[in-house]
């Protein structure tokens, strides 16, 4: 059980039944934390809970945190089940791939929610129980594609961005209330949307899944892709206590990739 001082955390994880959201919930059950997770189906949250409970105290309900009413509930929820809230965990569901001529305007209504929107609305719910909670912190994950933009990913280049801005201003709005605000910004991480956009390349390419999947590890410093744990222990660390002095940072787990200072 845990090293870092989280034991019994209340915490909630948005869009966390598989993927990045799932390998942070499995590292802060391991480091004693007590985690809230949803997805948009009670099927996947139902599996992803019994499929978890094993590492800790594992709750959840379904929420689509792409409407406001759900975004909203499911943050009241997780803390009238929790008991309050010592962390959110911001992930959302991954965009889909396209060029920006590529897209149509829909596609920007419903990724204006996807990626920017939801966190407002999670956001604003969740401050006055971080606030009481005197330790509290607020985590936002982004992407690379904010620093250096991704080929057919026009979405998460220009969307998450705001994000990023969101940590900066509400790190100087909410230090003096004594919560800390920071992001971190993935680079290649194995998972189903890691899939998703090597076989969206593939089909633009002509060229394999694999080789695509190849192409991208080689431009890794590390030489491989990251795993979703990889992307939860940085989250845990930011929970943390030992993180008492770090506010308003986009911290990339990417193995390096940015080039970018
Ligand atoms: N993988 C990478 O390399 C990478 C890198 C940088 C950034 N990202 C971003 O990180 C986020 C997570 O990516 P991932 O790779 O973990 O994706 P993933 O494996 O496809 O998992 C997505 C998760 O989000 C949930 N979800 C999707 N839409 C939702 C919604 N509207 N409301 C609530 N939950 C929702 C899904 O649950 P249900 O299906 O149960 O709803 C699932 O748990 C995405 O925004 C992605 O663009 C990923």
């Amino acid at each position: 059980m845990g090293k870092l001082g989280i034991e019994g955390y209340r915490v909630l994880i948005t869009a966390s039944t598989r993927g990045i959201g799932r390998g942070i919930a499995e590292v802060l059950l391991e480091e004693g934390a007590r985690v809230f997770i949803c997805g948009r189906s009670r099927e996947s949250v139902d599996r992803a809970i019994s499929e978890l409970k094993p590492l800790g105290e594992v709750y959840g309900s379904p929420a689509d945190i792409t409407v406001r009413e759900q975004a909203e509930g499911i943050v009241d929820k997780a803390c009238e089940v929790l008991g309050g809230l010592d962390g959110l965990v911001y992930v959302t569901g991954p965009p889909r791939p396209g060029t920006f001529m590529e897209l149509d305007l829909s596609d920007w209504d419903y990724g204006v929610k996807l990626l920017v929107l939801s966190a407002i609305w999670v956001t604003r719910k969740a401050i006055p129980y971080v606030e009481k909670s005197g330790r509290g912190s607020l985590i936002y994950l982004t992407s690379t594609a904010v620093k250096e933009p991704i080929h057919n990913l026009a979405l998460s280049n220009v969307l998450r961005v705001s994000i990023h801005n969101l940590v900066k201003t509400l790190s100087r709005e909410l230090g003096p209330r004594g919560i800390r605000v920071n992001a971190i910004a993935p680079g290649y991480i194995y998972t189903e949307r890691t899939l998703q956009v090597a076989r969206d390349q593939s089909a633009r390419t002509g060229k394999s899944v694999n080789e695509i999947i190849s192409e991208w590890a080689n431009d890794v410093p590390l030489k491989r892709l990251g795993t979703t744990r990889e992307v939860g222990y940085a989250v845990a660390f930011l929970l943390s206590p030992l993180a008492s002095y770090i506010s308003g940072v986009v911290l990339p787990v990417d193995g390096g990739r940015l080039r970018s200072l």
